[in-house]
């Protein structure tokens, strides 16, 4: 074989290798990221509406959650550049962006998750310049159920009528 299509080869078995765990470690992240909101959006409320006191506890899950999030953000960017399905919606847009699971991925998933995490990290923000603890409670509970609304609307759940994928891949 010429020395230049072996290496070729090579990377392109690489390439595949890793997109296939990040796409598995993707999926995954998910049931960490979800749990994650739901419980820092449970306590949000129950202080806010509870009158309770912004405890040390309460800025970490603010803190962790967010973090949980900005993670589950650049598994999916990298996903984003190296994925052959987004390839080939980049390269063949005309094409591909009539295609309902293509356009998904190359648009609607990629910017709504986007905004979505935009969204929380807008309100972890704002919640850490509060100064009372009711107002700290307010804008977590406000802006972390808006976002997580935006990211549950926009998974590709196995039950979708848009586009299906499964619960659970196998990272090895
Ligand atoms: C909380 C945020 C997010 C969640 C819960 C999430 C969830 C998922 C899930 C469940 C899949 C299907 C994986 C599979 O096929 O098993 C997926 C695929 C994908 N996501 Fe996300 N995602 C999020 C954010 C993002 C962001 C911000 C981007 C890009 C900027 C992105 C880009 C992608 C891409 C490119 C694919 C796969 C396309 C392919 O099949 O090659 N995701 N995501």
């Amino acid at each position: 074989m010429h020395a230049g299509n072996a290496q070729h080869r090579t990377i392109l078995i690489f390439t595949n290798n890793v997109y296939t765990h990040i796409l598995a470690l993707h999926s995954l992240f998910r049931w960490l990221v979800l749990p994650g909101m739901l419980f820092a959006i449970f306590r949000a409320w129950r202080g806010w509406l509870g009158n309770r006191p912004f405890s040390r506890h309460d800025n970490a899950v603010r803190f962790i959650t967010a973090t949980i999030a900005h993670i589950q953000l650049i598994l999916g960017l990298c996903l984003y550049f190296i994925s052959p399905l987004i390839s080939y919606f980049l390269h063949e847009y005309k094409d591909a962006v009539h295609q309902r699971q293509v356009r998904f991925f190359g648009m609607e998933h990629s910017l709504m998750m986007l905004i979505g995490i935009v969204i929380i990290t807008i309100g972890s923000a704002v919640a850490k310049r509060k100064t009372t603890d009711q107002q700290k409670f307010k804008a977590m509970a406000i802006w972390y159920t808006i976002g997580l609304l935006v990211i549950l609307l926009n998974i590709p759940w196995p039950f979708s009528p848009l586009v299906s994928r499964p619960y659970f891949r196998l990272l090895f």
